[in-house]
């Protein structure tokens, strides 16, 4: 029988108000911000999120998630800045992208379970949209280039790392430059074919799963629109390969009381599931619990 309760609550969660020091669009529609958070940067891991607030207005009332793209250290190396990178799609992000250096946000986090630590050789990361924004701090974790948590978590356990990023056309594709400093071999879809290939990253997947040895332990994540990554997850099924997905249900509270962020997730038998809240009992989920 599973387990009522989600292992990893909003236990270790702070609630800040803090100042925009960036907020600056880096592609079309899409932004980064920053902001000093040392009490959430400390403890994120990968594939976590935050839920923000704009401090002097309640409008909107409810706040919004946004992954945790990057964790900045200062001169000591002590984690000090969370910066998110958000498209501007409605109206918590639109006031978000007009929101002057020294506006107020609020922040309750770090939220969510984030992927697993489990070691491979090869880590392939999938995103579609903008769900690259977890995958800086994923590919970081297993190349080693930087650790996380608090506890800190085991870092330098994927010796290939490799990221494949599909958007309509190349103005939407955000932070390509840092994916590639970090050491990722990126591969690049669009719709369009504006730049990179002109595919569907699932299909790109597919490709890379039939070149790679079959001595290799791969694991896959992704994140991005749903249907992208029920094709991803059956992709890896096929293959035997561990998937784990990033579900972005809409959310209000982040921390487990609304209900308002329900999956629904596989349970112990066949055709049984019941409803998981993605921001406690989630939003990373084992590909093959979820009825997609
Ligand atoms: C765990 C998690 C992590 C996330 N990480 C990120 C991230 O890193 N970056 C990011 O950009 N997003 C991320 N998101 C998604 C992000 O939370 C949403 O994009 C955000 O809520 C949009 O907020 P908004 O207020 O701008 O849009 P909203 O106003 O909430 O609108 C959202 C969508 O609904 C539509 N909509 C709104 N009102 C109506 C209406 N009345 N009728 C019809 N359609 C309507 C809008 O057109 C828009 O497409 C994440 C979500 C989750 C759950
Ligand atoms: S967002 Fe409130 S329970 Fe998940």
């Amino acid at each position: 029988m599973s387990k009522l309760h989600a292992d990893y609550y909003a236990d270790s969660m702070h609630q800040i108000d803090t100042p925009l020091v960036r907020n600056e669009l880096i592609a079309e529609d899409t932004y980064v911000l920053r902001v000093e958070a040392p009490e959430i940067a400390q403890q994120v891991v990968p594939g976590q999120f935050v839920m923000i607030r704009l401090s002097d207005t309640d409008a909107p009332l409810i706040g919004r998630a946004l992954a945790v793209y990057a964790i900045l250290n200062d001169e000591s190396g002590h984690a000090k800045w969370l910066e998110l990178v958000y498209l501007k799609k409605g109206t918590m992000t639109s006031a978000l992208a007009t929101s002057p250096l020294g506006r107020v946000v609020t922040l309750w986090g770090p939220l969510g379970n984030g992927f697993a630590n489990r070691p491979c050789d090869h880590l392939i990361m999938v995103a579609g949209g903008i769900g690259q924004t977890p995958m800086l701090l994923m590919g970081q974790e297993a190349k080693g280039n930087q650790s996380f948590g608090k506890p800190t978590r085991t870092s330098g356990w994927g010796q290939e790392v490799e990221l494949i990023y599909g958007a309509r056309r190349k103005s939407l594709l955000a932070c390509v430059d840092e994916f590639d400093k970090a050491g990722f071999n990126v591969t690049l879809c669009t719709d369009d074919g504006s730049i990179g290939r002109q595919q569907l990253v699932p299909d790109v997947l597919s490709e890379r799963l039939a070149e790679i040895p079959a001595d290799k332990k791969v694991r896959v994540v992704t994140c991005g629109p749903e249907i992208m990554m029920e094709k991803v997850a059956e992709i890896c099924k096929e293959k035997s390969v561990d998937c784990q997905v990033s579900m972005e249900t809409p959310m209000a509270c982040g921390i487990g009381i609304c209900f308002s962020c329900v999956a629904q997730v596989k349970q112990d038998g066949p055709e049984q599931w019941d409803y998981k809240r993605t921001c406690v009992e989630g939003p990373i989920f084992d590909a093959d619990q979820i009825c997609w």
